[in-house]
């Protein structure tokens, strides 16, 4: 399965930043092997799709609804019509500080569906989970109540994203992820039936060009979602690199 390695640039980025936005979209394009694309502000969305046309830009969340009285939230037609192709939804940090449930994820997912926005549903448990030894419980509860019914391999994607590795530097064990990723992988087939076999299971948390060949060689790990190492190409690159080499 191709591989996607998406960059997460979360709350950073400002107009001088669509330079590096350029540069990762032209070293990318290197890399016809490897699916890429990035995550950015909403402010970022149009310009960036404008200086790249034909890159995948994305979006950070998408609301449930519509539209109407959601102050500060965007609607997947929004995003859509902005440029984006793609849109993360229930990332750890808006389900801790938004306070997203698992059905509030799965809804926005299926808004954006709707607008044929591809999704990245992110999972993933807390160091206090991990030591209690309740990471899978926590993460395949997530998992089943995340994804909608309608998920399909062709416009949804996972991403486990244990969330004491996120911005932190440390990573699990690849024996870990590849438990986890392979519990994830049981857990869709036996949903999805044979697509489940081939939505991709992206790793996110501190992935980064030291590190990416030894995770994405882990079976089961089918791209990455990539936060501080997306933000300049000299970072993301050899993180696409390593995924061009695990295919
Ligand atoms: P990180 O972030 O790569 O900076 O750990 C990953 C993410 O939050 O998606």
């Amino acid at each position: 399965m191709q591989k996607l390695i998406a960059g997460n640039w979360k709350m950073n980025g400002r107009l001088g930043d669509l330079d590096a936005v350029a540069a990762i979209a032209g070293a990318a394009s290197a890399y016809p092997s490897v699916d890429t694309a990035l995550c950015l502000p909403a402010t970022l969305i149009a310009p960036a799709a404008a200086r790249v046309p034909g890159y995948a830009i994305g979006a950070q969340d998408c609301h449930m609804a519509v539209s109407g009285a959601h102050t500060g939230c965007l609607s997947g037609a929004m995003l859509k019509e902005a440029g984006a192709s793609l849109t993360i939804v229930g990332h750890s940090e808006r389900r801790a500080a938004q306070g997203e449930s698992d059905a509030d994820v799965r809804a926005k997912a299926l808004a954006a569906r709707a607008e044929d926005l591809s999704v990245i549903v992110c999972v993933g448990e807390t160091e206090a989970e991990r030591d209690a030894g309740e990471a899978e419980m926590v993460v395949l509860a997530q998992l089943a109540a995340s994804l909608p019914d309608e998920a399909a391999s062709d416009w949804l994607s996972v991403a486990y994203e244990p969330v004491w590795a996120i911005g932190t530097g440390r990573i699990p064990s690849t024996e870990d992820v590849a438990a986890m990723h392979g519990a994830i992988r049981a857990a869709l087939q036996a949903r999805f039936g044979d697509d489940g076999a081939a939505m991709r299971i992206l790793y996110g948390g501190s992935m980064n060009g030291d590190n990416a060949a030894s995770l994405l060689a882990v079976p089961n790990v089918d791209g990455g979602l990539i936060g501080g190492a997306s933000l300049s190409a000299e970072k993301f690159l050899p993180i696409v690199a390593a995924a061009a080499a695990a295919n």
